[in-house]
């Protein structure tokens, strides 16, 4: 029996959806008869994707823990699925019996960021992909721009002063920016507006209902996600003709050996600003929290890093 699990990279909740193919776990005869955890469908299609998203999806799941517990079905954006929040069903699916389970997001959400995107792939394809992400990350590479993000960091520090801010939003703000650095080097400056733009377009319709026609969020953020791959294509275009070397990511997924295609250089470039730019702002949000309710960890932590400064 295969299950399908996702984790939602697109929203700070520690559940993982598991996904399941519609034919699958709930339809097919063999396991029809097998016991499914409890919770409620909904209608059909829909199922309860509005419950869901018409409002803080805090309240969806904790409203569903009350009630069914840590493990429960539901079906959302069109895939019935069953989501797991206690550490040992995460254990489970994630180490345990990880071979029972493969690593997918719903066909909308895979449209939205690129097929070809490393979270989708499998084998030589998805190691490949690994390898040449790793490589723009590791000190070495980023030695090179860690003086320009500490001038974002300050540029953000000095445009909430004396504003009541939402820390979350701004920490998304300041990532976006730290990864369109890390993802396009110098050329960032000349693109950021435009990248800014779709990009937050995309995401505004990332977890609509998968309805493609004209007017909808979903086709908004396919028109996007389109804008955004040209912009791609035309920054690659423009690399190739000037022959630089570049050690951004952009560099590293253009490296001549490596032989990947301008589509599946814009899924992954696009998959990769998905897949650091909530994760790391939730971080942020969550370490400025304890820091500020805990003055003796903000005062250890401020002064180990005046030491560093010293050193
Ligand atoms: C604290 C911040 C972050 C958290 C909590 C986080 C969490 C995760 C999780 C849970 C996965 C799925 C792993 C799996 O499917 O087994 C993942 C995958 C991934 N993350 Fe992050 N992530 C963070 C930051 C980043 C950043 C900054 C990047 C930018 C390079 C990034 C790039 C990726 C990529 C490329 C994958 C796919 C890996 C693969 O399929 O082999 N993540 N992340
Ligand atoms: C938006 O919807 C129209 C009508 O269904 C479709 O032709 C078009 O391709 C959609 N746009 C995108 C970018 O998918």
């Amino acid at each position: 029996m295969a299950l399908y699990f996702m984790i939602p990279l697109f929203a700070s909740i520690f559940f993982i959806f598991l996904f399941n193919s519609l034919l699958n776990l709930f339809k097919s005869k063999k396991s029809r008869d097998l016991p499914l955890p409890p919770g409620t469908l909904g209608w059909p299609y829909i199922g309860e994707t509005f419950q869901l998203y018409s409002q803080n999806p805090n309240v969806f799941f904790a409203s569903k823990q009350k009630r069914y517990g840590s493990i429960f079905k539901t079906h959302i954006l069109g895939c019935p699925c069953v989501m797991i929040s206690s550490p040992e069903a995460a254990k489970f699916v994630l180490v345990t019996k990880s071979h029972l389970f493969k690593p997918t997001f719903p066909a909308s959400k895979e449209r939205m960021l690129g097929k070809q995107a490393i979270f989708f792939s499998q084998g030589q394809y998805h190691a490949k992909l690994r390898k040449l992400v790793l490589r723009a990350f590791v000190p070495e590479a980023i030695k090179s721009f860690v003086s320009n993000i500490e001038s974002i960091a300050k540029d953000s520090l000095q445009s909430l002063e004396g504003r009541l801010i939402t820390t979350f939003q701004e920490m998304k703000t300041y990532t976006f920016n730290v990864a369109l650095l890390s993802i396009f080097g110098e050329d960032e400056v000349k693109y950021r507006e435009d990248l800014k733009r779709c990009y937050y377009i995309l995401e505004k319709g990332y977890n609509s209902m998968p309805i493609n026609i004209p007017g909808t969020l979903f086709n908004k953020s396919m028109k996007a996600r389109k804008e955004l791959a040209q912009i791609l294509a035309k920054i690659i275009s423009t690399r190739r003709e000037t022959k630089q070397e570049y050690n951004d990511l952009l560099g590293s997924f253009m490296g001549d050996k490596e032989g990947l295609t301008d589509e599946q250089i814009a899924d992954n470039i696009i998959g990769v600003i998905f897949a650091a730019r909530d994760t790391t702002a939730s971080v942020l949000t969550w370490i400025i929290k304890y820091l500020g309710e805990n003055p003796n960890v903000l005062q250890a932590v401020t002064v180990s890093l005046l030491l560093l400064l010293w050193d």
